[in-house]
């Protein structure tokens, strides 16, 4: 990586604002049902204390748009931070005011400060200058480790650089050198598995990885737009009529750069969007009218397993299938097991992948699990990330 972390720069006893990405998903008592994110976080903040900072963290949950809503606050993660750390974590009531303010300047060194979320102030997503001034005032550095939210241009990303020296943190750096690696110097065979909702999400990345990949596996409901492109029917699964011609287009691409472009040759059809709605597995080419496609079929499975043996790099994105439900979870969850048990270098970029990956208990089966739905995506996709490039160069 090219930019400073915080091993580039002198922080001892230094003051130190951190934006972290602690947007975790929450139910509906505030109970933080997944803290990847909050762990992911945790080698960052344990050096900036050895170091003996003042450290002071800053997020954004949800999208509040710059409205105090208590649904949204981040006290839980507080909470739970304070659990990992094993050391009180205080927690400001507002994230610029007057109780904030003094909380930082009560801060002891070696201790650690949480402001409430940056998105309770629309200048967050407005990337606001005073805004950003006033977050910078409570430090003397500015360290992002906030990968999730690094495609987001924003007052505690982007804004906040142009007042303070900017580094990277260790999650930034950790998922660059993963993701970076797969993606430019791969040991091959490099495939990818994509799947997800819809062709249109992942445009961008099919078109990326068709410039890179040797294999790539398409599954999840973006596979019907492509039968459709073919002349299948397929009934009433989700399918992008105005995509057909792109379909068409990234098929012959594929062609063109001798990439290998794998569809399933079958798929798991419901009644209805139920998890118990009745399935059945049929060819590719004989959806029948009133059924959903939801799922890679058992066929399929057996192909995609076999071709995933020879690969030495892969990266996958998006479920192949309607994994929140149990009877659709299976193409999903069969591929991962195969990937768990395989020798090659196994990356998963995209927020309801991991979610998949984290479910299915295959977690620690992987090289590297990004913490970014977008932000990796956007990364895949070869575009630059306003929060990493604002960084200072090495
Ligand atoms: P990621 O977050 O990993 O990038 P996406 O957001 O693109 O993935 O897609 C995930 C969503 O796509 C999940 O909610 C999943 O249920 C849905 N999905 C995948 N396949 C199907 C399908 N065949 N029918 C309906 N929904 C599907
Ligand atoms: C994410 O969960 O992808 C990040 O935290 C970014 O959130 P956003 O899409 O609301 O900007
Ligand atoms: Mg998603």
């Amino acid at each position: 990586m090219n930019k400073k972390t915080v091993k580039d720069i002198d922080l001892k006893d230094k003051k130190v604002l951190v934006r972290c990405d602690f947007n975790v998903p929450m139910d509906e008592n505030q109970n933080i049902t997944d803290d990847t994110r909050i762990k992911a976080a945790l080698p960052t903040i344990n050096y900036l204390l050895e170091q003996n900072c003042k450290v002071i963290l800053c997020s954004h949950l949800g999208r509040p748009k710059g409205e105090v809503l208590p649904e949204f606050s981040l006290k839980p993660v507080a909470k739970e931070l304070s659990k990992l750390l094993g050391k009180d974590v205080v927690m400001a009531n507002d994230v610029v005011g007057e109780d904030a303010k003094q909380k930082a300047e009560n801060l002891q060194n070696g201790e650690v400060l949480l402001l409430e979320n940056l998105r309770f102030h629309r200048e967050e997503t407005d990337n606001d200058p005073e805004f950003a001034k006033k977050l910078a005032s409570f430090g003397e550095v500015f360290v992002n480790d906030a990968f999730g939210t690094a495609h987001r241009a924003h007052a505690s990303t982007e804004g906040v650089t142009k007042y303070l020296p900017a580094v990277s943190g260790f999650l930034i750096e950790k998922e660059l050198k993963f993701l970076g690696d797969a993606i430019s110097n791969p040991e091959r065979p490099f495939m990818a598995i994509l799947g997800g909702r819809k062709v249109s999400d992942k445009i961008g990345v099919i078109e990326s990885l068709l410039e890179k990949v040797d294999v790539l596996l398409i599954g999840g409901a973006m596979a019907y737009t492509f039968f459709k492109a073919m002349g299948y029917g397929v009934g009433d699964s989700i399918c992008e009529l105005d995509k057909l011609d792109l379909a068409k287009e990234l098929m012959q691409k594929a062609k063109d750069k001798n990439v290998k472009f794998m569809l399933p040759v079958d798929t798991k059809v419901g009644k209805e969007f139920d998890p118990n709605t009745e399935s059945k597995v049929v060819k590719n080419s004989e959806i029948p009218n009133g059924w959903e496609g939801f799922d890679i079929g058992t066929e399929t499975i057996k192909i995609y397993s076999e071709e995933l043996q020879k690969a030495k790099t892969i990266i996958w994105n998006g479920p192949l299938g309607l994994s929140e439900f149990e009877q659709f979870a299976v193409g999903t969850n069969s591929i991962a097991k195969v990937l768990a048990d395989l020798d090659a270098v196994k990356i998963i970029g995209g927020g309801d992948s991991a979610a998949a990956i984290e479910k299915a208990g295959l977690a620690d089966k992987f090289t590297h699990i990004s913490t970014g739905g977008g932000a990796s995506l956007e990364f895949l996709e070869g575009r630059k990330l306003p929060g990493i490039e604002a960084l200072l160069d090495k």
